[in-house]
């Protein structure tokens, strides 16, 4: 029945009436639908694999960014597209909190993907959802697993800083810190091991590897857990002295763009580029160690759980029914 408001005036009389009666105030998750917009967009999913398709003959990073792009918007106030919205007098933007500025990338993909469909089922699917479709469809085309998304995200009308910058895991966090913002959004130890797997593809600027390399937790020696080889790679493109700290690593050099298991064979040769990365294998007594080699050894494993962890990670918080709204413009809360 929620289904129905967007098909006309009496469903939404119906569902304001179930909103009334607090039906719509429920965990919300349970009324997400892989079938949501079968009749209102039934070419939801074709658009947006077009337009990712487009982007990527210009941008062979575009996938990557996307699917993080879903990542920081889900862990601040769920699921909402509210890292999509710009400053404006009501908006104080998340795109300017630490974890983001400069970093987070993608958002004129996702205004095409979004004009996109105003032209073909204007007003109909959130911006949420087109995160949550474009990650699929990003990680599907690199090589990875596919999944039925659960849809039916509403758009939130606010963003909060804050909230970004404290919720969102850091890559100087340790596994007890990583664990602890992974559970305060309901996710548990297979869920992260799995999502810090989608470091098997995309960039990662200089700054935050260039303490391992050289002055690791103010030590003055490099990171301990860093293989040799791997550092003097990295050493090669981020110099102590006078480097560019913005310049781009791949976060899996073996297979930069595909979506693989390379992540944790990685990480057994002590190969991982982020300090959160390694500690999942290199923790003393690590609850995560025996999962990172069981994706080293087992693609399909990985892949299952990843797509597992994907739709939890949809499922934090989603607005759904009545709640928020469907913006027309991915930046703006409509009507501002
Ligand atoms: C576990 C905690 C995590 C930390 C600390 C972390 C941190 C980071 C950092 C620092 C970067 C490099 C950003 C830059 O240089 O501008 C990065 C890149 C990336 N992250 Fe994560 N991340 C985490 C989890 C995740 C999750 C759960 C996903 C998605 C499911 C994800 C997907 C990505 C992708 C695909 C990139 C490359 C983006 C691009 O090339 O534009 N990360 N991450
Ligand atoms: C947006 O607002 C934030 C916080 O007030 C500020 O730091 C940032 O520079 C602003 N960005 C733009 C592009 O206006
Ligand atoms: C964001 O990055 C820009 C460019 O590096 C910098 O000038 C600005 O101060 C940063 N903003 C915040 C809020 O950190
Ligand atoms: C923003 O997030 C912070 C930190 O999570 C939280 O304490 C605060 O209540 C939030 N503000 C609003 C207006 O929701
Ligand atoms: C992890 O980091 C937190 C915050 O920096 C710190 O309080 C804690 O002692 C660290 N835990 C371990 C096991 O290193
Ligand atoms: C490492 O960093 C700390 C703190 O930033 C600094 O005091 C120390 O001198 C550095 N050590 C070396 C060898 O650069
Ligand atoms: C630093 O690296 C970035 C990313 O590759 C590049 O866009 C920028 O031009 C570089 N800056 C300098 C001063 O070389």
């Amino acid at each position: 029945m929620v289904r129905g408001v967007h098909y006309g005036g009496a469903c939404a009389v119906l569902l304001a009436a179930a909103v009334a009666l607090g039906l719509g105030a429920r965990g919300g998750a349970a009324q997400l639908d892989d079938k949501f917009y079968d009749r209102s967009c039934p070419g939801v999913h074709k658009i947006v694999r077009r337009v990712l398709r487009e982007a990527h003959k210009a941008d062979v990073r575009i996938y990557a960014s996307l699917t993080r792009l879903h990542f920081h918007d889900c862990f601040v106030q769920g699921c909402d597209g509210s890292i999509l919205l710009d400053n404006s007098t009501s908006i104080v933007s998340e795109k300017y909190a630490k974890p983001n500025n400069n970093s987070v990338r993608g958002f004129t993909v996702v205004d095409d993907v979004k004009a996109a469909l105003e032209k073909a089922c204007p007003g109909v699917v959130s911006c949420a959802d087109i995160l949550t479709i474009a990650a699929e469809v990003s990680v599907e085309l690199s090589g990875g697993p596919r999944w039925r998304v659960p849809l039916g995200r509403r758009d939130g009308t606010t963003a909060n800083l804050t909230a970004a910058n404290s919720l969102l895991p850091s890559p100087r966090n340790n596994l007890t810190m990583l664990q602890r913002k992974f559970a305060a959004v309901g996710l548990g130890d297979i869920d992260l091991v799995a999502l810090s797997g989608a470091h098997t593809f995309g960039r990662a600027h200089c700054q935050f590897v260039t303490d391992r390399l050289y002055n690791f937790s103010k030590t003055g020696m490099p990171d301990p857990t860093l293989d040799g080889g791997y550092r003097a790679l990295l050493a090669g493109s981020c110099p102590r002295r006078h480097g560019n700290r913005s310049a781009l690593n791949d976060l899996d050099p073996t297979t930069p763009d595909a979506f693989d298991k390379n992540y944790f064979t990685n990480l057994q040769g002590n190969r991982g580029f982020l300090q959160s990365d390694q500690e999942l294998l290199a923790a003393p007594g690590a609850t995560t160690a025996a999962i990172v080699g069981q994706f080293a050894s087992d693609e399909k494993a990985f892949f299952r759980s990843f797509a597992a962890a994907m739709i939890n990670m949809g499922n934090i918080k989603p607005l759904t029914g009545g709640q928020g709204e469907v913006r027309r413009n991915c930046r703006r809360v409509n009507g501002s």
